[in-house]
């Protein structure tokens, strides 16, 4: 538990969206290797026990702060094995972000989409969200597929949207639209 938002407990199946904790720093000595993981996220490129709780308690502060929700994703057996937050900066607007990362000895199991799928259920139904958002590089098949299966649909292309890894990089716009906006309007 941390001060500012509560991140809550979510379950989804046998797996589990919830707050990161000091315990969970050892996956992200898989995530330093990704090629990709540490350039669109604060995961240290060099795993060290300090770049791992440093990384954890940076989670705590984006919800301290107002951020958002930081989840970490724990599989059916009980490890973390990646992390899936929901932005909350235009949540006056109506609208949330979600990101995610899941490490590659636990891909291809579904467990990203199905982490996707819950939260933006959730900002739904909890925050008040009316439109969640993704933005995902035209050359990302995997999240493009996670996207689709977690129930986005993809809007367009939004050109030089922002800089990663140092580069201006367009973004796919995928969006869900949740919450009651979300209902088949009564006849
Ligand atoms: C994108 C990512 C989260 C997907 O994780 P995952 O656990 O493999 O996703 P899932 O198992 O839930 O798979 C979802 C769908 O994507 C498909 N998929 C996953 N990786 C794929 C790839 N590289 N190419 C094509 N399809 C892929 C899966 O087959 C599945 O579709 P299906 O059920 O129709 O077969 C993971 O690859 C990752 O963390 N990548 C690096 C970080 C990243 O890109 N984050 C997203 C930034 S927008």
């Amino acid at each position: 538990m941390v001060g500012g938002l509560a991140v809550p407990r979510i379950r989804f199946g046998e797996r589990v969206l919830r707050e990161w904790a000091y315990g969970d720093a050892e996956v992200l000595r898989e995530a330093a290797e990704d090629p990709y993981i540490p350039v669109i996220t604060t995961v240290p490129r060099e795993w060290s026990e300090e770049a791992g709780r440093a990384f954890v308690e940076r989670q705590f502060r984006r919800a301290e702060d107002g951020t958002g929700y930081p989840f970490a994703i724990v599989d059916e057996r009980g490890r973390t094995v990646g992390h899936v937050g929901v932005w909350i900066r235009d949540l006056d607007l109506g609208r949330v972000s979600i990101g995610y990362w899941v490490v590659a000895s636990a891909r291809g199991s579904g467990i990203a989409a199905a982490a996707v799928g819950t939260l933006a259920e959730w900002a739904g139904a909890h925050l008040g969200a009316a439109r969640v958002e993704l933005h995902i590089e035209p050359w990302n098949a995997g999240s493009v597929r996670t996207a689709e299966k977690a129930g986005f649909t993809c809007e367009g292309l939004l050109r030089s949207w922002g800089e990663v890894g140092g580069e201006r990089r367009d973004m796919l716009m995928f969006a869900r639209i949740v919450g009651s906006a979300a209902r088949p309007a009564a006849s």
